[in-house]
């Protein structure tokens, strides 16, 4: 991470997991937990039902919450989806967009992906756009071209003014609830990438104010290590963002550099 240019964020998405009862039991649990003087900021993306009773129960904590998923339209006849103004409304600003679950069982594209990633810009939210290859594609060498495929249509129409609200998540699909991590050098390789291909894009100072995290399996143990890398700057985070006691611990690892 470089703290020079911008910010480390530690980012849980907790998936399909926790009732409002028990959201309100970690908050109660990670409350007494939580490290003092953290730079980082720290948000756990959660879904949509459960946003306000976390905001409440989390207040006070510096921990934000945050969207899994949103439409790209603003309104409308769209069963069971939710719109950015919704999330906005509630003091939301973070929102995941294009989770590989996402993308491989709601047929999310990388066309939808950008119509999203632009609508969350518009409504004013910070989308973290998540990316990654699979174990096929990487076997293949073809992980770099992949990922430009991906970084590239997801910013399609994206100005470099509003580059700076975007962060961007590298999740190795094989590293996603695997218990598999990526090395860090592995990670640090296509974070680095994915940095040049923005600086090319835009330029080096718009490339170097956006936050990439690395998510895969990133845990209590292998966090530091990873966060230590130059473009790894903080971590998307499933099964260890779930329980207080490892997510305060990857949030400690963010504190490296402080
Ligand atoms: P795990 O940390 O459980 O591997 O999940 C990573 C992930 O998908 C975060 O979005």
């Amino acid at each position: 991470m470089n703290r020079h240019y911008r910010k480390t964020i530690i980012a849980g998405n907790w998936k399909m997991h926790k009732t409002a009862s028990e959201t309100v039991a970690f908050a109660a649990e990670i409350r007494g937990k939580m490290p003092e003087n953290i730079r980082s900021e720290v948000v756990l993306c959660m879904p949509a039902l459960n946003i306000t009773t976390a905001q409440k129960a989390l207040k006070g904590t510096r921990i934000a919450v945050g969207a899994e998923t949103m439409h790209y339209e603003e309104k409308g006849a769209f069963t069971g989806e939710v719109a950015a103004n919704m999330l906005t409304d509630l003091g939301v600003k973070y929102v995941i967009i294009g989770h590989s679950e996402r993308r491989q069982y709601y047929n999310e594209t990388d066309q939808s992906v950008n119509r999203k990633v632009r609508a969350a810009l518009n409504a004013g939210l910070v989308p973290i756009v998540c990316v990654g290859e699979s174990l096929a594609q990487r076997e293949m060498g073809v992980t770099a071209e992949l990922l430009a495929y991906q970084v590239m249509s997801a910013l399609s129409g994206v100005s470099a003014r509003e580059l700076r609200r975007v962060v961007i998540a590298y999740e190795p699909i094989w590293a996603i609830g695997t218990g598999k991590t990526a090395t860090a050098e592995q990670a640090q390789e296509v974070c680095e990438g994915i940095r040049t291909l923005l600086r090319k894009k835009y330029d080096a100072r718009a490339a170097r104010a956006v936050s990439i995290l690395y998510g895969g399996s990133m845990n209590a143990r292998n966090a530091a290590e990873l966060l230590a890398m130059p473009d790894i700057d903080g971590g998307l985070i499933g099964g260890a963002s779930l329980v207080p006691g490892d997510f305060v611990q990857i949030i400690e690892a963010s504190r490296q550099e402080d």
